[in-house]
Formats: structure tokens, sequence, C-alpha cells
């Protein structure tokens, strides 16, 4: 049990004994290839997770995982095979990504659009694609290899008082899988209604912090927000919507299909295939 402790040289009071044994009935041998890197790079996550770890100079961890991870290639290929990989996705940043997309296409046109409203389904089912190809052979997780999470739509900011309702339920029901996917909501597990802020920003690095405890992963964050991208190298490595628009590229004529979709460019069915709750509150008028 302590083998993987002593492996990585990672002093066994950074661990609590109930990890230990979580991670002992995991075996890594699955993961072939730089065992180092990894250590290391869990060692940095463990000193900066737990309050009586030892300081460590942050700007030097996070250079130190650039070295190991190379996370400050947005774009870059992932340096692992797929299958080993998870992904979560800033649902919202992604949409507004698109948007700026299409402008630059199309500079002409008023885009006048709800982000709440229909574009979650859109990225649903440009994630969904992803499910084929990574997290078939990874650590046990709670979630599905494929992690989408969604901000709430601001009160204060929208006349559509059932939107709100409903997108609030969600979050109060909490993580919900389905067809691969788990969906995630700003305001879950960490509430930050009282400060009024929406953005799912909290929540993706609070369940990255808890996804990254009991095992080494090989987790990646896709978001265009510079600064969650920043807070999130230490549990992962970040990838930007470039990456995410490349990978539907190389996804044949589904992969197409979803980016125009996200584009605007093309009408979808997207929210045909969602559950009652959710589709009700990506419509909600
Ligand atoms: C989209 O464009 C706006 C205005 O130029 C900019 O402030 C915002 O950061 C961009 N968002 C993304 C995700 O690229």
């Amino acid at each position: 049990m302590l083998q993987r402790a002593s492996r990585c040289g990672m002093p066994s009071r950074f661990l609590p004994t109930a990890l230990l044994l979580l991670a002992s009935l995991w075996s890594s041998t699955t993961f072939a290839g730089s065992g180092e890197e990894r250590c290391r790079r869990s060692v940095v996550q463990r000193h900066s997770a737990l309050p009586s770890a030892p300081p460590v100079p942050f700007g030097a961890a996070r250079q130190r995982l650039r070295d190991a991870t190379g996370a400050s290639e947005l774009t870059a290929p992932l340096p692992w095979p797929p299958e080993t990989a998870e992904i979560m996705v800033d649902a919202h940043s992604i949409i507004q990504w698109y948007w700026n997309e299409t402008l630059e296409i199309e500079q002409d046109l008023n885009l006048v659009h709800d982000k709440f409203m229909f574009w979650p389904g859109r990225v649903v089912n440009a994630a969904k694609l992803l499910v084929r190809r990574y997290g078939l052979d990874r650590p046990p997780s709670p979630w599905s290899p494929v992690i989408v999470v969604f901000d709430l739509p601001d009160p204060g900011m929208t006349w559509n008082g059932k939107q709100v309702k409903l997108y609030r339920n969600l979050a109060r029901q909490g993580p919900t899988i389905h067809d691969g996917l788990t969906f995630a909501w700003s305001n879950t597990y960490v509430d930050t209604s009282a400060s009024e802020m929406y953005r799912c920003d909290r929540e993706v690095l609070y369940m990255l912090e808890m996804l990254s405890r009991p095992y080494p992963r090989r987790q990646v964050l896709v978001t265009a927000d510079p600064k969650l991208a920043e807070q999130a190298e230490l549990f992962s490595l970040v990838r930007g919507p470039e990456w995410f628009d490349q990978e539907l590229q190389s996804l044949g004529q589904e992969g197409q299909a979803a980016r125009e979709a996200l584009l605007g460019l093309k009408e979808d069915n997207s929210l045909e295939d969602l559950p009652f709750g959710i589709k009700n509150a990506f419509a909600a008028r």
C-alpha cells in the first residue's frame, strides 16, 4: 500500500490513509512511460492542495508544471494516448469563443443570442463526440471521462425567470450522467450565489481538485477563460477552445456538423436526446 507513495518519493504524511487505500485499489501499471514526471506532478498538486503542506513558491511550481506538461501550449496535442486522458469542458466560455469566431467570419451579423438557450445543447453534442476517443482506460471516478460544466444565468442580467429557476434546479440536483457525459453546474458544490457569481470556475476547480486527489490522472480542462486556466494548471493540463475545435475537425462529418452548429452556421436538433429537466432548462423562454 505504501509502495506507491515511496516509489514516488512522496512522504506518506502528505496522503491521508483513506486516499492511500483508494489508490492501492487501482493499478498504475496501466499508464506506461514517464512515471517520474507523473509523480513529480502529483507531489506538486498535493503540496498545493493540503493546508499543512510546506509552502511552494507558486510561480516556481507552475513553471515546473509547465516544464513537465507543456501546459502553456493551449493548442498542442496531448502528451498522452487519448484513451487515458479525461476531458472537462468549461461550456460557456467555449460558447463565447465560437460567437467571436462567427463574428470574424460574418462581420455584418448582429449576433444577439442568449448563451443559456440552445447553445449549451450544441456544446453537449460536440462534447459527446469526444466520448468515443477519451478516457476509455482511466482511473476510477464518480463521473464520466468527459464532463461538461455550465454557468448559471445571472438573474440580474435576464428577464427569463423560468430559465433562472430551471437552471437553479439542475444545480441543486448536482451532476447528471447521460449518454456517456457528465453534466455539472455552477453552485452545486461551491455556493457562490451570495456573492452573485454565476460562473462555473469555482465548480471546475473544486471538481478538478477532488478528481486529482486519490489517483494520478491525465485530466484536461478546456476553457477560454485565462484566469481559470491559470488556476487549473495545478490540477490539470489546460487546452483552449482552439484545441477543442481541432478535435471536432478531426472527427469526420459528425465533428464538422457539431462545429457548424456551434458557429451558428447550421440548424441542428441539439436538444433532442437530452434528459427532460436539462432540455427544459436549455429551451426555457
Ligand atoms: C470574445 O470577444 C470579446 C470582445 O472582443 C472579448 O472580450 C472576449 O474575451 C472574447 N472571448 C473569447 C472567449 O474569446
